[in-house]
């Protein structure tokens, strides 16, 4: 198959980079490179530019002869989503209607999705099926509601089909240690568990101990990174199949809490990770544990990496490279 990845030189798009790259795909990369890392780009074509120019754009869907567009690139950092709405309103929803747009134009009709768990909001039950009501608490997950809601109406109106994969926590990193997650700032509470243990930073934040579950720190379903460019590619060949639009739940359906994390990691590290009691942040549930059941069934998707110590050890294999 010949795939554009959009994003692709971020951190969940440059595994999946390598991964089709593996499969024998003829992959091009997407990225203005304002997270991104060229050097994270293993294999294919890489063009640097924005979804915001559409002359670009159109250029690069003239050359490409794209089977499908799998769509990595927004700005993903919740709390500044609050601060600044107005930047992730125009990313991750008016630039995603522009490349929508030029996919058109150019009659390519197969979308892979970068949804969330964010778009559920406060959790009602656990774990979170798909038929749980969308209520996002945050203009990041309305930003990803609002591109669900948009693709659901174009496929109806344009035959665009498209799969949302609604991923919770990615984690873990590449298990031949070429690549790993690199955010600049970094929010995600391995890399930083991690980065408290190498001594890149002096301390982990723990917010909140008095949560209601068995320890009092929130719980969070963590999927490893090799699990999640599978059901993409899962994902892709259903459409190319014939199959349905449709979104998909991506968790292992464990939630961990942060001190489990904690603990794991010393345990993988045989290091001591120096932890700083804060407050609880406002927003943050204290349960979000996915029910994947529909991906394993439709999808046929079996996650490999379940077990939250060898995601550990494979982003700290990427945290101690040279
Ligand atoms: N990391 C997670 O745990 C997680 C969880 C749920 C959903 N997601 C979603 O998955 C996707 C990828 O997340 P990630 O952690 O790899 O993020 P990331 O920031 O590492 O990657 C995003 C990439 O998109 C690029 N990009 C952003 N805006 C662009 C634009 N206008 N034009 C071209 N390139 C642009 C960035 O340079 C970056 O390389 C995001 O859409 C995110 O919302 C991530």
């Amino acid at each position: 198959m010949n795939i554009l990845v959009v994003g692709g030189a971020g951190y969940i798009g440059s595994h999946m980079v390598k991964r089709l790259g593996q499969l024998g795909c003829k992959v091009t990369t997407l990225d203005n490179l304002s997270a991104g890392h060229r050097d994270a780009v293993l294999c294919g074509e890489f063009v640097q530019g924005d979804m915001a120019d559409k002359a670009l754009l159109n250029q690069v869907f003239a050359q490409g002869q794209f089977d499908a567009v799998m769509h990595f690139a927004s700005f993903i950092q919740v709390g500044e989503s609050v601060q600044e709405p107005a930047k992730y309103y125009a990313n991750n929803v008016v630039n995603t209607l522009q490349l929508l747009d030029v996919m058109r134009a150019h009659g390519v009709k197969q979308f892979i999705f970068s949804s969330t768990a964010a778009t559920f909001g406060e959790p009602q039950y656990a774990p979170i099926d798909e038929a749980h009501p969308q209520q996002p608490i945050n203009p990041y997950g309305r930003t990803k509601l609002m591109v669900e809601q948009v693709l659901a109406d174009y496929d109806k109106a344009y035959g665009l089909k498209s799969v949302c994969l609604r991923y919770f926590n990615a984690a873990g990193a590449d298990p031949e240690g070429q690549l790993g997650e690199r955010h600049e700032p970094e929010t995600h509470l391995v890399p930083l568990v991690l980065q408290a243990a190498s001594g890149r930073r002096a301390h982990i934040s723990v917010f909140g101990r008095d949560y209601d579950t068995p320890d009092g720190t929130c719980i969070r379903d963590y999927i490893h990174i090799v699990d999640l460019c599978e059901a993409h590619w899962l994902a892709v060949q259903h459409l190319a199949q014939g199959g349905a639009s449709d979104a998909f739940n991506l968790g292992n359906g464990n939630g961990f809490s942060v001190q489990e994390v904690i603990d794991t990691a010393t345990q993988v590290t045989g290091r001591t990770v120096a932890v700083q009691e804060g407050p609880r942040r406002a927003g943050d549930p204290a349960r979000l544990v996915a029910d994947a059941t529909r991906a394993r069934k439709v999808l046929g998707w079996q996650p490999q990496y379940a077990d939250l110590a060898t995601i550990i050890a494979h982003a700290w294999q990427w945290e101690t490279r040279k």
